[in-house]
């Protein structure tokens, strides 16, 4: 990689789903990147605990950041290293919320770097107002009948509204 070369960005996670937090991580990372491929981390124990599917999770992803067409919505299975390096991408956007976060995202950005040196990780800081935002919360006030529209998208909040409507 050299300094001419258009930077692509990695923003892997499980997306389930797509909170706003992630969505100001997502767009604050393109002052640095010039592509950002949102990853949708897949494996057998990712999707069989998950609200919705990686496919539905893709769908609002795209939907979400219909505006932006530097950002691609993706999937990977796998170690993300080698989705990374098959994608030419080195850079790894996280979003550290608070301090709690730190631990894990240092040893996931450590074991990464051992695994192929070529990946760098970047970490953001979301808006104060995202900082308690989780997608696992969502779920869980939205399970409970408890309105997430301030913390979701329209189009996440229509498709979590569905899914707990039809169960
Ligand atoms: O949103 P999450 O669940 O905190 O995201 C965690 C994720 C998907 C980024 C992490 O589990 C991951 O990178 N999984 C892919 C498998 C892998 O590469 N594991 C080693 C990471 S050190």
């Amino acid at each position: 990689m050299n300094r001419a070369t258009p930077i692509t960005a990695i923003y892997p996670g499980s997306f389930d789903p797509l909170t706003r937090g992630h969505e100001d991580i997502a767009r604050r990372s393109l002052r640095i990147a010039d592509r950002l491929l949102v990853a949708v981390a897949y494996t057998a124990t990712h999707v069989k605990k998950g609200l919705f599917s990686v496919e539905e999770r893709l769908e609002l992803i795209t939907e979400v950041f219909r505006d932006e067409p530097r950002v691609e919505a993706v999937s990977f299975q796998g170690l993300l290293v080698d989705f990374a390096r098959q994608r030419d991408a080195h850079v790894v956007i996280r979003g550290l919320r608070a301090v709690s976060d730190f631990e894990y995202e240092l040893q996931m950005a450590q074991m990464n770097q051992k695994l192929w040196d070529e990946i760098e990780t970047v970490f953001l800081v979301p808006e104060g107002e995202y900082s308690f935002l989780s997608s696992s919360l969502v779920r869980e006030v939205a399970s409970l009948n408890g309105d997430v529209g301030p913390f979701v998208s329209p189009p996440v909040l229509a498709a979590v509204n569905r899914k707990f409507s039809s169960r």
